[in-house]
């Protein structure tokens, strides 16, 4: 792995696998656990397997168009980069060189509400659509405040987050003592002793926050561990009632994310939401659940109708996102993929995923002869 760069990572596998040597453990394992005894994380991608492409010979495929529209916005391929916390953890540069390389490529990009970039820092410092992810803290008057922020800085849509109404279990962390920021205590020390660069920008840059949440919420704790703060903070009652009201306030594109079953993609339709994430988190929350592939089926013949359909958990690959475009979804969003990319590379690693992902799909499209997305239906997989 000594000799593995970024030009010569040739697959997202490779950029995990770098990425594992430039950032501590215990950073590494934040980012690619699960929880519990990870059989929801596995599901994921074992979903991918029960399902083959068929391809169609003799079709014209000297050239290839991957572009689509999601909620009304064009988009140069069916991607978009998922919310994830506490990216200045991962690079010092934390979510914006994300989002750039995401407008460069012509994709959305998602902004967590526990970002380390604020609202409005990302809108001024880069162009390109973007979404806001809410999660509900129990202090609502921050509900109100993201709406009114979001609406300033001309975000496109805001996305709900529904399937962390606690923390979920995720051992790695546990035992790693992971706490935000990362203590530099014995535990960690060795780690970060074999780690230099990371430790050093991490050191030398801007101190770590919850930049869209840190003014409004006073608190006495400078380092927390996730999970305690989540837990503390985070409101569990949050209801369909509550959705309801924010798509009511929003008045705009409304995205429900972490949907798993057709009862409750149903509900999303009732209450106006634009479109689902049918999500497990990416088998961060509730262990045992489904791979999202294998729910997407039916969940899109119950609702395609009446709102657009995005899935997310293990997409790898070209193929992944065909088969999920075959079963129905309009777009697919990526975690991990995009921040092994930034931990390998930056901005650049960035940029070198979403080449990959770019030029399987242009590959995969072809070899199964599609010309376009349009072309992508049922027949295209065998199950
Ligand atoms: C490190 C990390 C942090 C995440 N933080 C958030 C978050 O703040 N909000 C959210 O809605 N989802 C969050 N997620 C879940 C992702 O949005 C997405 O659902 C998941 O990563 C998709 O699976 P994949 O990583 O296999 O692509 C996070 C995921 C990871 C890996």
């Amino acid at each position: 792995m000594g000799k593995l760069s970024l030009q010569h990572c040739y697959s997202i596998n490779d950029l995990r696998l770098l990425s594992r040597c430039k950032i501590p453990r215990a950073v590494f394992d934040y980012i690619d656990g699960g929880a519990e005894d990870e059989i929801t994380l596995k599901n994921n991608r074992n979903a991918f397997d029960r399902f083959r492409l068929n391809p169609r010979a003799l079709v014209d495929v000297s050239s290839v168009d991957l572009s689509t529209t999601l909620l009304g916005q064009p988009i140069a391929m069916p991607l978009i980069l998922a919310p994830t916390a506490m990216t200045r953890l991962f690079h010092h540069e934390g979510e914006k060189p994300v989002a750039r390389a995401a407008s460069k490529a012509g994709i959305i990009y998602t902004l967590s509400s526990m970002a380390t970039t604020s609202i409005e820092s990302i809108a001024q410092h880069v162009e390109g659509p973007r979404w806001f992810q809410i999660y509900v803290w129990r202090d609502r008057r921050l509900l109100q405040d993201f709406i009114r922020r979001c609406r300033e800085s001309d975000y496109k849509a805001l996305c709900l987050t529904v399937d962390l109404p606690v923390h979920g279990n995720r051992e790695r962390d546990l035992k790693n003592g992971l706490t935000i920021p990362p203590r530099i205590g014995p535990r960690l020390l060795l780690d970060l002793i074999r780690h230099p660069q990371w430790t050093w920008h991490f050191l030398r840059s801007d101190p770590f926050t919850l930049a869209n949440v840190c003014e409004s919420l006073e608190t006495d704790q400078d380092r927390f561990i996730l999970k305690e703060y989540i837990d503390a903070q985070f409101d569990p009652s949050v209801t369909w009632e509550d959705a309801a009201w924010m798509i009511e306030q929003w008045q705009g594109p409304f995205v429900i994310k972490g949907i798993s079953n057709v009862e409750d993609a149903r509900r999303a339709a009732d209450i106006g939401a634009s479109a689902i994430v049918v999500s497990n988190h990416g088998g961060r929350q509730l262990d045992h659940a489904p791979g999202t592939l294998d729910v997407l089926e039916p969940i899109c013949i119950a609702v395609s109708d009446r709102l657009e359909i995005i899935i997310d958990g293990g997409f790898r690959r070209g193929t992944d996102v065909i088969k999920a475009l075959a079963l129905g979804a309009r777009a697919c969003m990526i975690g991990r993929p995009y921040l092994y990319g930034l931990c390998a590379g930056g901005e650049a690693g960035v940029d070198r995923v979403l080449q990959i992902f770019r030029e399987e799909l242009i590959r995969d499209m072809k070899l199964v002869g599609c010309r376009d997305l349009s072309q992508i239906d049922r027949n295209t997989i065998i199950n």
